[in-house]
């Protein structure tokens, strides 16, 4: 429950998908403190009770989402994150033992967190949901809308692979309405590089200034619950454990999938062109790494 957690629980209570909230964080004051204070809240939004509760308490709910971990500090990469929050998704995932719902990953590097809580629950890999690029995506559309002053909702392009520095902009792929972007009167290929360097540094740059990022990462995890919950069958990036799509296999990283409430029901490999193929691996080698990394840390 601290920046993203909070973020995430007001946004999930504006949404109205839960009747019952319940918050963990290991320093308990902080769980139930902001419990009393989303509780107030009731006056204004639909009807949810929220309490601080032990994270045993959880394996009945449909949903459990994970930001426990430390965040980012200026300049250091997410892979340095790996080692402390390895640690505690070990710790989280013995007390969910015998979960039966959706377990969505928010915490980083969200991606090779993805693979281990998937390892340490042993749950089936479609219940697992990193949130992955499904924020740098949301991002992506935000900046192209502006360049081309169309509302983000009606960008549709997807960033995959990592949610960090090797992030893949699916450029070949991405649409203005039903116009290709490449194709579309005012859009100039010189862009590209510039955009990509902006969505890749976006979370830097807010860390610089105000220590975290959380708004849109509450936005975007509430909304992916709400699709999940709700069983909108919506196609979004996020991240999964792969098994076999691009050849690739034992890790997690984002791809469009179709989802469900029963969690990922199909993992979608588009036709990507050679530069894009060959920056996917790279992301998978990149993330491959930090799993190796951090199952050496963690024997
Ligand atoms: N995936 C994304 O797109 C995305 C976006 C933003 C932030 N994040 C990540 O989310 C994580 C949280 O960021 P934050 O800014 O909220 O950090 P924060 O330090 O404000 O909050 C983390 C909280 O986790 C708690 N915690 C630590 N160990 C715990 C345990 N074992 N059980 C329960 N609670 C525990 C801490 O007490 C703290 O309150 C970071 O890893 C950050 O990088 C991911």
């Amino acid at each position: 429950m601290g920046w993203v957690g909070s973020s995430i629980a007001i946004s999930i209570l504006q949404s109205g998908i839960v009747k019952e909230l319940l918050l963990n964080d290991i320093q308990k004051d902080i769980a139930e403190g902001e419990a009393l204070d989303l509780n107030h809240s009731s006056s204004f939004l639909p009807s949810a009770k929220v309490r601080s509760a032990e994270i045993e308490e959880m394996k009945t709910c449909r949903a459990v989402i994970v930001t426990a971990g430390r965040g980012g500090k200026p300049g250091e990469s997410r892979p340095e994150l790996l080692r402390e929050n390895i640690e505690i998704a070990r710790n989280i995932s013995r007390k969910l033992i015998g979960f039966e719902g959706l377990l969505i990953v928010v915490t980083n590097p969200v991606d090779a967190l993805t693979h281990f809580y998937r390892v340490y629950t042993g749950l089936p890999e479609h219940r697992v949901i990193g949130t992955g690029t499904f924020l740098d995506s949301a991002r992506l559309r935000e900046i192209i809308g502006d360049r081309l002053k169309v509302d983000a909702k009606s960008i549709h392009a997807d960033v995959i692979g990592e949610h960090g520095d090797t992030a893949v902009v699916m450029w070949s792929r991405a649409m203005v309405g039903s116009i290709p972007l490449r194709s579309w009167d005012g859009w100039s290929a010189d862009y590209e590089n510039d955009i990509e360097r902006e969505v890749r540094n976006a979370a830097q740059e807010i860390i610089k200034r105000k220590g975290a990022t959380n708004h849109a990462i509450g936005l975007v995890t509430a909304t992916l619950i709400k699709w999940l919950l709700r069983d909108e069958r919506r196609v979004l990036t996020v991240a999964v454990e792969l098994t076999g799509q691009y050849g690739l296999k034992n890790i997690a990283l984002s791809l469009p999938c179709l989802i469900s409430a029963d969690g990922i029901e199909r993992i979608i490999c588009p036709d990507l062109t050679d530069q894009e193929t060959e920056k996917l691996m790279r992301s998978a080698r990149e993330i491959d790494k930090t799993i190796q990394n951090g199952a050496q840390s963690g024997s």
